[in-house]
């Protein structure tokens, strides 16, 4: 990591991370009225290149969640893409990293009713393995409920819906687990604390619908589509009920920070036989390839950091 300070983009001007600064009023300090994004980006060493992963897919997801708190940033999703890959230029980052998209509520008084006042940001920092999973991590169901679409958008990336994924690993992690798993208002299993949850039952890979109160991951989308064009499985959105967690062969969860993260205990019994499965394995490996660009099939996905200004400064 370089020793100078990081830079972020702050209300339409790249400054130094200790100049962006908020006011103690803020209405979305006070009522979690923001709007955030998670991205990574990963460094190969062996051609000092960085790739963002489904920058703009994960820029337009913002955008349409920003629609919901009726906050409307100006840039496309591809400005948008183009200035984070700018940032981590200018920050120098020659290590794996992770951008967070910021939108939120403004005014600086007291009331909860809206004004129009809305603020921007984009934060890069160097950002490694965040959930260590290799052999398999513990998860246990956690008492606290999925917020509801019709209080608390959990598709939304809603900043005060994070109190719900708050409560839920510190529940999780006091009961010695690695990772919670939050049941939806139905009883039906919705996801992790911050990650979707797949099962897989009689060779079929298993994930609950966006019905269901999760947030529409893209690395669910990602594992999806490996599943489907690489491992020819079945894929199938449904509800799975808390039993079923029980007798499943397989389960993992997926997301931006944790990647494709093996369990192998669910409340303290053995997902399987105890030992991280075949297709999780094979899922987790494809993952990795594809975002580290060494799957041609997929290289849409990643936005190349340094190799375009090399390109243009070589002409
Ligand atoms: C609550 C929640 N669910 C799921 C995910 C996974 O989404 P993605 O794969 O887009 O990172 C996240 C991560 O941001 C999350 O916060």
């Amino acid at each position: 990591m370089p020793d100078q300070e990081i830079v972020v983009y702050f209300n339409g001007k790249i400054i130094p991370l200790s100049e962006a600064k908020v006011s103690i009023l803020t209405h979305a300090l006070h009522y979690g009225t923001g709007v955030f994004e998670g991205i990574r980006a990963y460094w190969r060493e062996e051609d000092e290149e960085m790739f963002l992963v489904r920058a703009e897919d994960h820029y337009l997801r913002w955008k349409a969640n920003c629609r919901i708190l009726q906050i409307e940033p100006e840039m496309s999703a591809h400005e948008l893409a183009e200035l984070t890959a700018e940032l981590i230029r200018l920050n120098h980052f020659r290590t794996d990293a992770y951008a967070r998209p910021l939108a939120y509520m403004n005014s600086a008084r007291i009331g909860v009713k809206p004004d129009g006042r809305h603020a921007f940001a984009i934060m890069v920092v160097p950002f490694g393995v965040y959930l260590p999973s290799e052999n398999g991590i513990h998860a246990g169901v956690v008492s606290w409920r999925r917020v509801e679409d019709a209080a608390l958008p959990a598709r939304g990336k809603i900043c005060s819906a994070y109190v719900n994924s708050v409560l839920a690993t510190a529940e999780a992690h006091s009961h010695g687990y690695d990772e919670g798993i939050i049941l939806n208002e139905d009883g039906h299993v919705a996801e992790g604390s911050t990650c979707n949850i797949f099962i897989v039952r009689h060779g079929k890979l298993i994930t609950p619908p966006p019905s269901d109160n999760i947030l529409e991951g893209i690395t669910r989308d990602c594992v999806m589509t490996l599943a489907r064009r690489e491992m020819h499985l079945d894929v199938v959105e449904r509800s799975i009920d808390r039993s079923e967690l029980y007798v499943a062969d397989e389960a993992f969860f997926t997301g931006t920070a944790v990647e494709v993260a093996p369990i192998t205990r669910i409340d303290h019994r053995p997902v399987g036989t105890g030992q991280v499965g075949f297709i999780t394995s094979h899922l987790r490996e494809l993952y990795s390839q594809a975002v580290h660009g060494r799957i041609a099939d997929y290289e849409s996905w990643l936005k190349p950091v340094y190799q375009p200004v090399l390109e243009s400064l070589r002409r």
